[in-house]
């Protein structure tokens, strides 16, 4: 492996890992403020990161490379209010975007085919990702009173799920 697509792919690695962290936290802030259903879903998508960090460090292995585990970044914690949390989780999956898109522009410079094919399913993921965020922001600045939120909370797994 090319030492740029292996530099890249252990950044986007060390970011998956960061996206899990930070899911986290948002799911904590949620289980704190008492919107338990935005905690489990902000939890099932730490989850979902941990198996993307996983793909890459995989990858890595199955072609020889060794994954780096690096120093993981704070992440954010306070939050004004929901939509605040909303916005965060947009922000960051656009930045994981980025990492991915990032990743294939290098492998397509080196001509690394195989890399090309492993990051094109993360890629149509990523699109996944995006569309449900800006579906969430909708739904929690849709819902202007405390008893809308509420509603919302009781029922966003499922309705992101069905997304
Ligand atoms: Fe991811
Ligand atoms: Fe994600």
């Amino acid at each position: 492996m090319k030492p740029e697509v292996k530099t890249a792919l252990n950044e986007q690695y060390l970011h998956e890992l960061g996206a899990a962290h930070a899911y986290r936290a948002l799911a904590c802030w949620c289980a704190f403020n008492s919107y338990n259903g935005f905690a489990e879903f902000f939890n099932k998508q730490s989850e979902e990161e941990l198996e993307h960090a996983e793909m890459f460090s995989d990858y890595l292995l199955d072609r020889g490379e060794m994954p780096e585990v690096g120093a993981l970044p704070a992440p954010r914690t306070e939050f004004q209010n929901l939509t605040a949390v909303a916005e965060q989780a947009g922000i960051m999956e656009r930045a994981n975007s980025k990492g991915i898109d990032e990743c294939y522009r290098i492998a397509l410079e080196v001509a690394d085919y195989a890399t090309q094919v492993f990051l094109h399913d993360l890629i149509s993921e990523q699109v996944e990702e995006e569309a449900w965020c800006a579906t969430m922001l909708d739904k929690v600045k849709q819902a202007t009173c405390a008893g809308a939120l509420l509603t919302l909370d009781r029922h966003i797994v499922k309705e992101l799920a069905e997304e």
